[in-house]
């Protein structure tokens, strides 16, 4: 448990280090089920409740963005029973998103090619959260390189021809609230499995061994604290010394 002066604590060290934006690969779930002698649905339900509590300490420490990734295009090749699992996570997890408190909730991706059962639940949510004063990125049906080619295809619909970093930067999906200062990756796995391609570029980034449903504030806030010390120089000099 955190104490309220050790909060205190960490949102000082969030403000100072200039930590605004978060993104997460929750990797680790299935994993987490296999151990337990669970089908992999059972981690996928286990995450969810992970995210629902890491995005809410989050906010409650000042990060003004949350990321996370929920579904990649990749994963609709799992079993059809894992991905309506998922699907049926989302499903609740808008009914519960409605009564959070201002927080505005935003899919990133291409949902609306997951049926029109999908696509009306997240338009509902982001329609009924619209102007909250912190922000959740879901990405869903997500992947990195679609992203920068839409991104493209936008700006050669809009008679583009010559096409600069300022461009992709204004017309990927998260171009309202800036690029993730630090991306955590969960599960014991150092990749970025096409998520942010674009975005990533001077991200910090963070490997934990945990499965993602066991994933604790308490980590967050030890991946905060490395954070915090990293000396970000955006391929320039460290001005700090
Ligand atoms: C990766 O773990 C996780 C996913 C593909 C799904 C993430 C989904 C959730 C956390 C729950 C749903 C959340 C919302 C917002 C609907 P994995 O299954 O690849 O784990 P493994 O590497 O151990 O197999």
């Amino acid at each position: 448990m955190i104490s309220e002066n050790e909060m205190d604590n960490i949102s000082e060290i969030v403000e100072k280090s200039g930590l605004k934006h978060i993104a997460f690969i929750m990797d680790g779930n299935g994993r987490w089920a296999t151990k337990r002698g669970l089908p992999r649905e059972f981690g996928h339900k286990a995450g969810a409740e992970t995210f629902k509590k890491i995005v809410r300490y989050c906010r409650s420490i000042g990060i003004k963005t949350a990321t996370v990734y929920a579904f990649s295009t990749e994963n609709i090749k799992r079993p059809k029973r894992e991905v309506n699992a998922i699907f049926r996570l989302l499903g609740e997890y808008v009914e519960e998103g409605k009564e959070e408190k201002d927080v505005e909730f935003k899919f990133i991706g291409a949902p609306e090619e997951l049926g029109e059962d999908v696509y009306k639940k997240v338009t509902e949510l982001e329609s009924v959260t619209k102007g909250g004063k912190s922000r959740v990125n879901v990405a869903f049906n997500y992947g990195g390189r679609a992203e920068i080619v839409h991104a493209v295809n936008k700006l050669l619909k809009d008679n583009k021809t010559v096409i600069t970093e300022d461009d992709i930067s204004a017309n990927v999906y998260t171009s309202d609230v800036g690029d993730p200062d630090l991306i955590i990756r969960t599960g014991n796995e150092v990749r970025i499995s096409n998520f942010l391609l674009w975005q990533c570029a001077y991200s910090e980034l963070y490997f934990s061994e945990t499965l993602w449903p066991d994933f604790s504030t308490d980590e967050l806030d030890k991946a905060i604290m490395d954070f915090s010390h990293r000396s970000r120089r955006w391929g320039g000099l460290d001005t700090k010394k």
